[in-house]
């Protein structure tokens, strides 16, 4: 009688005890999976069309506007943005981010000078990026870009003077 009863009361702690793994694995592996899973394409630069290259003339820099796509922790975004794009050639093109390399302000093109300025604290950039004056501690930062059937597309961004940044052929 007495090894019948422990026998059933082991039994029915095993029996608790899995019962509380298998909850405890239920609520744990989702949510592990939530913290440790990135979302798809999460590591992809999110390559977007910014424009077209027979809309551009070489030498004349023109500000696009675009819809950005990136992944914001764990969320697909996508939002208004711009890049400055300058056509180097038929097949050849550079695209700046919009911000100014000092603290961010928006630059703009000054076709008389032939220049980049900054009007916050008077930065000027050359038309392939380079610091001609002010502050500014850096050349403008640069996307990388490719253009597919004469559309420009520009990915992430990368520090001026790598490999992969300027201009893609397509
Ligand atoms: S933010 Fe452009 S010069 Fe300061």
């Amino acid at each position: 009688m007495q090894d019948s009863t422990h026998s059933r009361r082991g039994f029915f702690i095993a029996a608790i005890n899995a019962l509380g793994g298998l909850i405890a694995a239920a609520i744990a592996i989702p949510a592990a999976a939530y913290l440790l899973i990135r979302p798809k394409n999460a590591g992809d630069s999110g390559w977007s069309e910014v424009g077209d290259m027979s809309r551009l003339q070489v030498g004349k820099p023109e500000e696009a506007l675009y819809e950005r796509k990136r992944v914001d922790g764990w969320r697909k975004v996508t939002d208004k943005a711009t890049v400055w794009l300058v056509k180097n050639g038929n097949h050849s093109v550079t695209a700046f981010n919009p911000a100014c390399t000092h603290l961010g302000c928006a630059y703009h093109w000054d076709a008389s000078a032939k220049e980049f300025i900054c009007p916050c604290h008077a930065s000027a950039f050359s038309i392939d990026g380079k610091v001609l004056a002010g502050p500014a501690p850096r050349p403008l930062d640069q996307y990388v870009t490719k253009i597919e059937d004469g559309k420009i597309l520009i990915g992430s961004q990368v520090e001026a003077g790598s490999d992969a940044v300027g201009s893609s052929r397509g």
